[in-house]
């Protein structure tokens, strides 16, 4: 029927060739050959493991970046395994073709070899949750965990992975907050193929609490305490994690993207089509014409940030938008929304607001009465009064919403990411223009084409 035929199209592009998949394993097979002798040589005391999709055959055609994972005895110190993690994985990556260090919790390295990323990640060799210690030592249970569960549902995965990219909900990352893929690997397997998943889109968000191991009856205490938790911050789901009971899975779901979600899985039941996987590129048009057709107006904030990376830099970028927003408001100005996001090496800020100036009243110190100005100052102002001997009046002046920013800065009285404080700060602000190449991203958050879930 219709929806098998579009997914077995969208199948044809996403499922990996023999072709790749003979490259994949190879490489999977030479890396873990240097891993092994590389440990060997440092005489260490460590087992390498691969994670993450290729681990569990759910990577997308073309996207088989490789995690190895590099697991250090459950009794070695934090600070050992961290000097020698990075120690070890340097001493890998020499072997490949480049290498550079990433700051995560740990350093780690991040590799490439013949064209292909490979992350050398430290981490402990755990068999049970009561083990963990690091952010990253669960991932070694996963892969095993979903190894044993998937049954063959592998092209499932993808296709649901797919489904989340197209609509735009693919990615757990803090400026994402969307679907990670061991969490669509969960959805798989807990409701049986990728279009059962979709079917259950309504259910899913009423039974709110997902558990496919069955930590409530096993170990009702720290699931329990999720559970609560979660609840209590008001995530959409609750997915307690097959490996463990003390973490929700869809901890960084938001509402909006489980929210793209329910819309694009009825649309798609109903009317399955090949672009919800692929969609077309987002339309363009003109910012200025959006502006005119909206009577709102656009300050745009366009500063330096260092290297920091896109984890770090966009939660401070909202937090700082949040602190406009605030801020305007107590001044007197609408915000209409706003929108962030870095081009070509800088970092950008822009706040859709109701006018672009706003009147006010200052106090104006005249002369002493008694002098030749005193009589003219009388005459001229409407309110006037005397404070000693100086006469003084109310002037109503008009102040553009770009000298309120700058005053608001000055004091401090803005709520900014506290990274890019002094960057905001020396910001470049401009009132209804945009440099040429945040042209298209205007248009697109004006227009609200950004966050849309409609075709129009
Ligand atoms: N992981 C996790 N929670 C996250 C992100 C990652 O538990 N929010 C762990 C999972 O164990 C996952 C591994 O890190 O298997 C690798 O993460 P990632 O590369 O993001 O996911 P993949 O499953 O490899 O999917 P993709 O095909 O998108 O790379
Ligand atoms: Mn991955």
């Amino acid at each position: 029927d219709a929806i098998e035929t579009v997914l077995q199209k969208v199948l044809r592009r996403i499922r990996p060739t023999e072709e790749e998949r003979a490259f994949v394993e190879g490489l999977m097979r030479e890396l873990e050959e240097i891993a092994r002798e590389t440990i060997e040589d440092l005489g260490l005391d460590v087992k390498p493991y691969f994670v993450g999709s290729l681990a569990k055959d759910t990577y997308l055609a073309g996207d088989h970046d490789v995690d190895l994972f590099l697991a250090f005895p459950l009794d070695t110190p934090l600070e050992e395994l961290r000097e020698e993690g990075l120690r070890l994985g340097k001493a890998i990556a020499e072997r490949l073709d480049s290498h550079e260090v990433a700051y995560a919790e740990h350093p780690y390295v991040r590799a490439t070899y013949r064209g292909v990323k490979v992350d050398l990640v430290p981490c402990y060799d755990v068999e049970s949750w009561r083990d963990v210690r690091t952010a990253v030592d669960r991932s070694i249970l996963h892969t095993k965990w979903v190894n044993e569960h998937l049954n063959g549902r592998n092209d499932d995965v993808r296709l649901l992975k797919r489904f989340l990219k197209g609509i735009n909900a693919y990615g757990s990352e803090v400026y994402v907050r969307g679907f990670s893929g061991y969490l669509a690997e969960i959805l798989v397997i807990k409701y049986g193929s990728f279009l059962k998943v979709l079917e259950n889109s309504d259910f899913i968000l009423r039974q709110k609490v997902i558990d496919p191991a069955g930590w409530l009856r096993r170990e009702p205490e720290p699931a329990m305490k999720t559970v609560k938790r979660e609840t209590e911050e008001d995530k959409p789901l609750i997915v307690i994690d097959p490996v463990d009971p003390r973490r929700n899975v869809a901890a960084n779901l938001s509402w909006e993207k489980y929210g793209r979600f329910y819309f694009k899985a009825h649309q798609f039941l109903e009317n399955p089509s090949e672009e919800f996987f692929f969609p077309e590129t987002r339309k363009s048009g003109s910012y200025l014409a959006e502006l005119r057709r909206k009577g709102t107006h656009l300050v745009t904030l366009v500063f330096k940030v260092q290297e920091l990376v896109d984890d770090l830099l966009l939660p401070q970028l909202e937090r700082s938008a949040r602190g406009f927003e605030r801020a305007l408001s107590r001044e007197g100005f609408n915000v209409l929304g706003w929108n962030v996001g870095r081009s070509s090496g800088k970092a950008f800020i822009m706040l859709e607001v109701d006018r672009r100036e706003r009147e006010r009243v200052k106090i104006k110190p005249g002369p002493e009465f008694f002098t030749e100005r005193g009589w003219d100052f009388y005459r001229k102002n409407g309110k006037v009064w005397l404070i000693g001997k100086r006469l003084y009046a109310e002037k109503r002046v008009k102040e553009s919403i770009l000298e309120v920013i700058e005053e608001l800065l000055k004091k401090n009285a803005v709520a900014l990411g506290k990274g890019i404080r002094e960057n905001v700060k020396r910001a470049e602000i401009v009132l209804d223009y945009v440099p040429k190449e945040l042209e298209d991203e205007a248009y697109l958050f004006l227009a609200r084409e950004k966050w849309s879930l409609k075709e129009q």
